[in-house]
């Protein structure tokens, strides 16, 4: 790997709010890791058009999911890119419907690590493959809301190969836009991005 080599970031935001409080936080933490000169991809989980897992097996041998939808390009992406920036608003003391959707069509990789026994990396040996999850919840009490959704992320980065390396937890944010008054927080979300671009 050259020395000038940056890291392609995959940045997945979860929110059904387009601009809501984890927006704010995605966008400075984008903000952070592009002042590094990383390359930055995007995927806004709510733009996608894909179909749950109907565990139909057909990624059983190839680990290859059969289905041709929105989340082929997902799996490209999950596969090359280097770092992963997830920001997730909790939803019922969990991950949106539709984000843990995208989750569990990440079985063809779990079938690609686990079962097949082969890298799920497109560039295996290359830059470590680390990721950051910032949440975002409404209630005050942070440690019980936002245990569930990390235990569900570090299961998702396991298989994909990449590790939980930071994390930003911000709780009693209910209001669209009530983190815009928080400058502190912002700033924590551009050094989380910004670590997580730094080789
Ligand atoms: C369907 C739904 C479920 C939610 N469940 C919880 C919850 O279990 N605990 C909590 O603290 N906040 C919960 N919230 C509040 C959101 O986490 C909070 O409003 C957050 O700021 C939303 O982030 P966003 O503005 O990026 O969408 C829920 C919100 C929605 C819409």
């Amino acid at each position: 790997m050259s020395s000038s080599a940056k890291p392609r970031i995959l940045c997945i935001h979860a929110s059904e709010r387009a601009q809501g409080n984890s927006r704010a936080l995605y966008d400075e933490a984008i903000n952070g890791a592009e002042s590094t000169g990383a390359r930055i991809e995007r995927i806004a989980v709510r733009d996608l058009d894909f179909e749950p897992c109907t565990s139909c097996g057909g990624c059983d041998s190839t680990g290859e999911c059969v289905v041709r939808d929105d989340m082929q390009r997902a799996y490209a992406l999950l596969r090359e890119c280097d770092r992963f920036l997830i920001v997730s608003p909790v939803y019922f003391c969990s991950l949106p419907g539709r984000f843990k959707c995208f989750i569990d069509r990440c079985q063809a990789l779990w079938v690609t690590k686990f079962v097949l026994k082969k890298k799920v990396a497109a560039n295996p040996g290359g830059m470590e493959r680390r990721a950051a999850f910032i949440s975002v919840c409404g209630s005050p009490d942070g440690d019980r809301m936002f245990s569930p959704a990390e235990k569900i992320i570090k299961t998702f980065l396991n298989c994909i190969d990449a590790k939980l390396a930071h994390k930003l937890y911000v709780p009693g944010m209910d209001k669209a836009g009530a983190v815009l008054e928080k400058p502190r927080l912002l700033k924590e979300a551009r050094e989380t991005g910004r670590a997580l671009a730094v080789l």
